[in-house]
């Protein structure tokens, strides 16, 4: 273990210079210009997979974008671990809000820049890097491993499910193992055991059959975007809870000692209001900001259009308007009925002077992980160990649907390790790593690899 440790110690520049390559490949899921530095991403990521010792490795098709398989099986008797991914990323604009190129990884203080860094590049790499310690120095690992990182999450994971079952062979393993999320704040590490889930909707008004000039025919129609957004505002009451009816129905109310545990970690609304650059917060009420953020649902407009919204003014009455809506979902909410009850409300309180489609873009479900499995206290040692600070347990407001099929499919907890900071601005403009955290990362990761054999075999809990 301290060869392992010390030979991360000292290859700190290289690992850097591998990342911005990883990173200088623009990968973006979404963007079907973009399809051929998706396959040369996942080809990186094959490449780099046998560099660090991994066997087996392979490009899997899977109907969309590829997943890159690979595994190491040299342990027998110890437990299988399969570590999920996606070398995808968000799309970069708006660009001119970079301070420096998204796919030029520049480092700026404690943070290196650039899409992906974070979510979830950055944290793939943190593991080749472990693994690699292992292989170079030891020539083996502690634990089995398989590895599957994908190029579609960041566009639904569609192709994912099918790709799980038609592969529940080569899959099986003891436990997952996810970085894709954050720790609670720089420096204070954290276990991830909830994850919410999403719901994700587009509605679509029409009112005229054409533009129309909005001298001739103001006065005389509904505008399509006055009806879209009168509907959008009614989504939410005074309270802050949202109005669609049977919305709350599954929803599992707080326990008091969940709320006591929330209440227990450091928060200071103050401090998070000023950091988002805002007067006031906004939320359900009755509820504290990180029960709203983990524990309770939520509906946000994502994006709105309609009309002009060129250089200049042009006096028009759109004949048609757009919203994209999701909703954040908790146990035991499901997305399929989240959007049925949304679509159904739509429908009915759209007013007779238009007309409104809506239609499902995606979703997920939310998951829990149980805090007291061998691998999360596994997962808690090596935070321990990795930055020499005991670990929160912490939820988390975003969604990895992929977390709720691996239980379904293939019957498999996952541990959420996550080495990102809540304020790393993924998915926006000046996405970063904290070089501490990645390191950092990287020492955990090893140490996880070391401990989980001992939790798995003895039922250990992390002290
Ligand atoms: N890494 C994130 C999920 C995440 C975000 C976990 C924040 C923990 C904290 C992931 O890449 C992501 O962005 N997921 C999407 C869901 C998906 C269905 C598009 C999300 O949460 O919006
Ligand atoms: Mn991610
Ligand atoms: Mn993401």
């Amino acid at each position: 273990m301290q060869q392992v440790l010390s030979f991360i110690d000292s290859n700190k520049e290289r690992y850097l210079s591998e990342l911005k390559e990883f990173l200088a490949i623009p990968s973006i899921s979404s963007q079907s210009d973009h399809n051929a530095d998706i396959r040369r991403c996942a080809d990186w990521v094959a490449n780099h997979m046998r560099t660090i010792g991994m066997q087996n490795v392979q490009i899997m098709e899977t109907g969309g974008h590829p997943v890159v398989y690979g595994e190491w099986l040299g342990a027998p008797g110890k437990p299988t671990v399969l570590l999920y991914g996606h070398y995808d990323v968000q799309p970069v604009d708006p660009i001119d809000l970079w301070t420096s190129a998204p796919f030029e990884a520049t480092i700026r203080g404690d943070n290196l820049y650039a899409r992906g860094a974070a979510d979830d590049k950055g944290q793939v790499f943190i593991h080749f890097k472990s693994i690699e310690a292992y292989m170079k120095n030891v020539g083996s690992l502690p634990v089995n491993l398989k590895m599957i990182i994908e190029g579609e999450e960041e566009v639904g994971s569609e192709h994912l499910d099918n790709f799980v079952k038609e592969h529940k062979d080569l899959l099986k393993a003891d436990l997952v193992l996810i970085s894709d999320s954050s720790m609670y704040a720089k420096g204070v590490p954290s276990v991830c055991y909830s994850l919410r889930g999403l719901a994700y909707m587009e509605v679509e008004v029409t009112g005229p059959n054409t533009d129309l000039h909005s001298g001739s025919f103001g006065g005389s129609l509904h505008n399509p975007i006055q009806a879209l957004t009168e509907m959008i505002a009614s989504l939410h009451d005074k309270n802050g809870e949202i109005t669609i009816p049977g919305f709350y129905d599954d929803v599992r109310p707080l326990t008091r000692a969940e709320r006591a545990a929330f209440k227990k970690l450091p928060w200071n609304d103050k401090k998070y209001a000023k950091q988002l650059g805002l007067k006031q917060l906004y939320g359900e009420k009755g509820y504290t900001t990180l029960e709203r953020l983990w524990s309770r649902p939520t509906l946000e407009c994502n994006g709105i259009w309609g009309g002009y919204t060129g250089e200049g003014a042009k006096t028009v009455i759109p004949a048609k308007a757009f919203a994209k809506i999701s909703m954040r979902i908790v146990p035991d909410q499901t997305s399929a009925k989240t959007a049925r009850l949304f679509e159904k409300h739509l429908k009915k309180i759209a007013p007779n002077t238009i007309d409104v489609k809506v239609r499902r873009l995606h979703g997920g479900e939310p998951a829990i992980t149980p805090i007291d499995s061998p691998g999360v206290q596994a997962a808690a040692a090596a935070l321990h160990k990795g930055f020499g600070k005991k670990p929160l347990f912490q939820g988390e407001g975003g969604s990895i649907p992929i977390v709720v099929q691996f239980k379904k499919l293939l019957g498999l907890d996952t541990v959420l390790l996550g080495f990102g900071v809540p304020d790393e601005n993924a998915h926006a403009p000046n996405e970063f790593i904290n070089l501490e955290n990645f390191f950092g990362g990287i020492r955990t990761t090893a140490h996880f690899y070391n401990e989980l054999p001992d939790y798995w075999g003895k039922g250990k809990k992390a002290k």
